[in-house]
């Protein structure tokens, strides 16, 4: 309160005790001689001011703390629980006073606690790995994490305040709703949705809200994000049933040869020969089928171990080198090797010794005679290079991105017949990343290939 209204108001009390005053005086006056005038105009001048002083005094120790107290508790109301009285008081006015400032200290501790409790919620629920949303009995959405925003692309304001089907259009959810409201228990579903153009699997798992009497307030829908499982699951399905599919083919094979040995009449020693080759070159693939698949695992295993060790590149090659070339002359293939100079890097060598082996005989195999296969080996900065090079039949550029899956193979019955199994590029890609390192392919239909695996000296 300012001021000017203070006085503003005591002044009007003031000036009504003066009419009233006045009017008195002017009744007493007429019936007064001169010299009674006098006095009674001295006794109302006298008893106006000890009567100015006590409405002052009053004024000041009631009236004006009281207006001070309104005016705070109307703030109160309003929530500004900074609002507190400054105004000099006295007796009952002073207690009343230092009461509702004591009232508006509570007020505002206990918001500030709400308020430090909301932010925490607040906190604990937008780190949650997964999305949330409180639903009342009504069906109004009272609340959404940040998970769920993600999840959704709906911010808080596009759905709080709303009904909770008017926001999620997908009927496999309000299913769980209405169940979870029907039952007044947890409830759970499943669906997939698009997000970004990417397919999600979400669980969603809905529990009623019930407060301590036992009445149903409302509901909590818990979104998980279950994508990354499904992938997890998915490759696993297609692992065995890829595995089973590889298996089976070398399998049958070898049983109905071997009952056609066991069953008819062969007595052409060069059929029978014919037929036992071909047995013992299923089984071979069985055998390598196998042998890659366990080694596989054991490089997929959670880390794989690396035994590092400094290599010097050219004492390293000396034995792949050799077992290249013996591969490069049998298809009179042109084998050419470039190794940097004194080249030498950390690494795995025996593993490394894989990728080299590994690339290298894909381009001997995917490679027609007379052509050329050229390994090299360099420095870039701190990397080292190694480059498997081939004049071969090169890939589609549509089989590119999937080279490195367990199983792919560009054209199956041509790399079945050179032996493969299609698990040599996975095990690669396995070692090099093990490295910390990448391997990128660059290839033309009819022209060649170039693999090249970059592994850096630190990580
Ligand atoms: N240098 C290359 N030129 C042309 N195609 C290639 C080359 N290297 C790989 N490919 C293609 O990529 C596929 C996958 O190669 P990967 O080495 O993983 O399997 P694979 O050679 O069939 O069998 P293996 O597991 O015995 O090596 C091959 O089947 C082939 O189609
Ligand atoms: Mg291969």
């Amino acid at each position: 309160m300012n001021i000017e209204k203070k006085h503003t108001l005591f002044l009007r009390y003031m000036a009504i005790i003066a009419l009233i005053f006045i009017f008195i005086g002017m009744i007493i006056l007429q019936f007064s001689s001169t010299e009674e005038k006098l006095i009674v105009l001295f006794s109302l001048t006298i008893g106006y001011i000890i009567l100015a002083v006590m409405v002052y005094s009053i004024y000041v120790n009631y009236v004006r703390p009281i207006q001070s107290i309104l005016t705070t508790a109307k703030e109160l109301t309003n929530r500004n629980y900074n609002a507190r009285i400054y105004v000099p008081s006295y007796g009952d006015a002073q207690l009343l006073g230092n009461a509702v400032n004591t009232l508006a200290r509570h007020l505002q501790e206990i918001s500030i606690e709400q308020k430090v409790q909301a932010s925490e919620w607040k906190t604990v629920m937008d780190n949650m790995e997964s999305g949330l949303m409180l639903i009342d009995e009504r069906g109004y959405v009272h609340l959404v994490n940040r998970k769920f925003s993600e999840m959704f692309g709906y911010s808080p304001n596009d759905c709080v305040g709303y009904l909770y089907y008017n926001v999620l259009t997908d009927k496999d959810i309000h299913k769980v709703v209405k169940e979870t409201f029907l039952y007044e228990e947890k409830m759970k579903n499943s669906i997939t949705h698009i997000m970004n153009g990417e397919t999600q699997y979400i669980e969603i798992v809905g529990a009623p809200v019930i407060n301590e009497a036992k009445e149903l307030k409302g509901s909590v829908l818990v979104f998980y994000d279950i994508t990354k499982l499904k992938r997890v699951e998915q490759v696993r399905k297609d692992f065995v049933a890829n595995v089973s599919h590889e298996l089976k083919t070398p399998i049958t094979s070898i049983k109905g040869f071997a009952e056609t040995l066991l069953d008819e009449e062969i007595t052409d020693k060069e059929t029978q020969k014919q037929f036992l080759s071909i047995i013992l070159k299923e089984s071979s693939r069985l055998q390598s089928l196998i042998h890659d698949l366990l080694e596989l695992s054991q490089i997929e295993k959670d880390e794989l171990q690396l035994s590092m060790k400094w290599i010097e590149a050219e004492e390293w090659l000396t034995t792949s080198v050799s077992l290249i070339e013996q591969q490069a002359n049998k298809k009179q293939l042109q084998f050419e090797i470039y190794l940097e100079d004194k080249l030498a890097f950390y690494g795995d060598p025996d593993l490394l010794q894989q990728v080299v082996l590994n690339l290298m005989y894909n381009a001997v195999n995917y490679t027609p005679e007379q052509g050329k296969v050229t390994l090299r080996l360099y420095r870039d900065q701190d990397y080292t290079v190694i480059e498997a090079v081939d004049t071969g039949i090169g890939i589609p550029s549509e089989a590119l991105p999937r080279l490195f899956e367990r199983f792919y193979r560009v054209d199956r019955a041509r790399s079945r017949s050179t032996g493969g199994t299609g698990l040599g590029l996975a095990i690669v890609k396995h070692i090099v990343e093990a490295h910390h390192g990448h391997i990128t392919v660059e290839s033309e239909l009819g022209k060649g290939s170039c693999f090249r695996v970059v592994i850096p000296d630190k990580w």
